[in-house]
């Protein structure tokens, strides 16, 4: 019987999710809400680029094309680029653009039943039971629900994107009062770029936040906008930004991901000797971050604007919080152009928005929310089963507690990629996804669910301690090696992936050095540069399309209600 795989989600995570599938010989359908591939690289913002260079934000076996010189590509280079890897191994026939999954439920096998089992899913295997997933999909076009029927399900819906994150306010201080215009930073991005600059030239805009997003959005207003109509960028806490230039990147690698680096903090699951070397290395990590604090402090204006930290870049580094700066940003900043004020709650009147602390409002046209998203209450909504629901908030005070980060323990049949925030996530993505090709191939044995659960709270924990009050966002950016080489042991291979311990030391670790780990040898993509021949910026749109009907999945017709 052929074993059947529904991918949900056709950004980064599940375009590898089913280049791996294909690979050992299954035939997976990918359901996609959206018209094209590329998730959040589908809809940025104009300015928006690669934070970490492109040799770090790669495929393992799919090199950028050597006509693309800049170290941080462009978010149109990147989606020619995911788009070159859809058409490369042949991805697209398995898509169906415009199908929203609305929800999956496990039917066949009771909650009693599955309480009561000892191995995951009850045999421990990712095929062959008599449970089955019911993945019901809405045509985004004509609204009409077709249900699905899998085996194994693998979400690749993403953190950032579908579900905003908007401050609650009390009644009649919210946006409900306001003349302007409020909105999340999504539905900004969201717009065609002409669209966007329209909305914002010549207007008065308040930013609410102090991540990546807000400061780009704040370098966008600024550039539309100058000093006559000045944006506002409201934050309640300053973060960790870097100069986005070339030796950040490099610096970056060899001072935090590389197996030395990995070695001055302490690991989940770590030896005693481990452990002891991590004590001994850690006034050299506290050193390293002092260093760039003072560096940052000593290059930018971070006091005189009130963009000081209250946290070690280390702690920065540890929960993901580090981004790069926008382009001449506090120059920017200096001419007045975006002002900063920071505050810890605000709420909106007719004309603006009162600010903690001031007495008279800020008078604004436009309101956008960079707060980003609630990516585990998007994966949680994705269940129909209130037991799943419960599984995947678990303790409010915890990340989502997963096996390896890709199994939950207790969910049937379903591997979560894209979940845990890092600083490579593509290279996150695909070393999680080989890792479940294997387990799909039979070649990785899991254990029982009481140890999975040991070794996914195990990570949970060291997770909440690194990451602080960010740790629903499950960064593991400072055990990443670590992280990989149990996968690696997994699935039978050397987790010392380069050559000569000098090397394998201090060289930063790059989604390359995983190459080949797939199951079933596929050729190492020799393209010519003639595959990108598109002008940059100039992105195809692939719509729907299958050109022969063949996803293969019974399909369960809700409104005739039969199979
Ligand atoms: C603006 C921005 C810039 C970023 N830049 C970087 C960077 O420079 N470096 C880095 O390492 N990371 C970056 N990230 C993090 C980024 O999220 C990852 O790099 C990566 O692209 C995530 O891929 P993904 O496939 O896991 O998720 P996504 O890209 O979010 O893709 C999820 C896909 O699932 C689809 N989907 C969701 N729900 C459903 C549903 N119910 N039914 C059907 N389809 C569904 C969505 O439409 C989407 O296509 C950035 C994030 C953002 C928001
Ligand atoms: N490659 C690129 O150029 C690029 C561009 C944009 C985004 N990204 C990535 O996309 C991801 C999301 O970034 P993001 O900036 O959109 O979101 P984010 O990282 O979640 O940041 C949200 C911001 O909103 C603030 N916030 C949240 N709730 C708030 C509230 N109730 N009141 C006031 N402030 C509030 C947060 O402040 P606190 O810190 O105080 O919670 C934080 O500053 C990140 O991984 C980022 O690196 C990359």
């Amino acid at each position: 019987m052929e074993k059947q795989v529904v991918i949900i989600g056709a950004g980064v995570s599940g375009l590898l999710a089913c280049k791996y599938a294909l690979n050992i010989g299954l035939n997976p359908i990918v359901f996609e809400a959206e018209e094209r591939i590329g998730g959040v690289w589908s809809h940025t913002l104009e300015s928006t680029r690669l934070q970490n260079t492109k040799e770090i934000y790669c495929f393992s076996d799919f090199p950028w094309p050597s006509s693309i010189k800049d170290t941080y590509p462009t978010h149109s280079q990147v989606m020619e680029y995911l788009e070159a890897y859809g058409q490369h191994f042949n991805l697209f026939p398995c898509i169906k653009f415009n199908s929203k999954v609305i929800g999956i439920d496990y039917v066949g096998e009771s909650d009693e039943e599955m309480e009561s089992w000892g191995l995951w899913g009850g045999t421990g295997k990712p095929f062959g039971s008599k449970g089955k997933w019911h993945v019901k999909v809405q045509d985004t076009k004509n609204c009409s629900i077709q249900v699905y029927h899998a085996e194994f399900v693998v979400l690749c819906i993403g953190q950032f994107s579908g579900l905003a994150n908007i401050p609650a306010f009390l009644p009649n201080q919210g946006p409900e009062v306001f003349k302007g215009k409020a909105m999340h930073s999504e539905s900004f991005s969201a717009l065609d770029n002409l669209t966007a600059a329209e909305l914002i030239k010549t207007k008065r805009v308040a930013i609410i936040g102090s991540h990546k997003t807000a400061a780009d959005i704040a370098a966008e207003c600024a550039k539309a906008n100058g000093v006559k109509y000045p944006c506002t960028m409201i934050q309640r806490n300053a973060r960790w930004f870097l100069p986005g230039d070339n030796l950040s990147g490099l610096l970056l690698g060899f001072l935090y991901f590389n197996r030395f680096a990995e070695m001055s903090v302490h690991k989940p699951g770590e030896t005693f000797l481990l452990s002891f070397i991590a004590f001994l290395l850690s006034p050299l990590r506290w050193g390293i971050s002092k260093f760039i604090e003072t560096y940052l402090k000593w290059n930018l204006p971070l006091k005189k604007y009130g963009m000081l930290p209250k946290f070690s870049f280390f702690q920065g580094m540890s929960s993901c919080q580090i981004a790069m700066l926008p382009d001449k940003f506090y120059d920017r900043v200096e001419e007045g152009s975006i002002i900063i004020k920071n505050s810890r709650s605000f709420s909106f009147c007719q004309e603006g928005l009162i600010i903690d602390g001031e007495t008279r409002p800020l008078e604004t046209d436009v309101v956008i929310f960079a707060t980003g998203f609630k990516g585990d209450e998007k994966l949680r909504n994705i269940f129909e089963s209130p037991v799943f629901q419960n599984y995947i908030m678990g303790s409010p005070t915890a990340p989502v507690s997963l096996y390896r980060q890709i199994l939950h323990p207790r969910i049937p049949r379903l591997a979560i990629i894209g979940y845990n925030e890092n600083f490579s996530s593509l290279g996150h993505s695909e070393i999680k996804i080989v890792w479940l090709s294997h387990f799909f191939d039979g070649n990785i044995e899991l254990p029982s669910i009481r140890d999975m659960e040991k070794e996914a709270n195990m990570w949970a924990d060291h997770i909440k301690q690194v990451t602080g009050r960010y740790y629903r966002r499950a960064c593991i950016s400072n055990s990443n090696i670590w992280y990989n080489d149990q996968l690696c042991k997994d699935m039978g291979y050397n987790p010392r992936r380069k050559k000569g311990l000098l090397a394998d030391l201090f060289i930063p670790y790059a989604p390359t050095d995983y190459a080949g780990l797939a199951t079933k040898s596929d050729s190492l993509a020799t393209l010519p540069d003639s595959h990108f021949t598109r002008q940059q910026g100039q992105v195809a749109v692939y719509v729907a399309f299958n050109p022969s009907g063949n996803f293969n999945l019974p399909i369960y017709d809700e409104e005739e209600g039969k199979i």
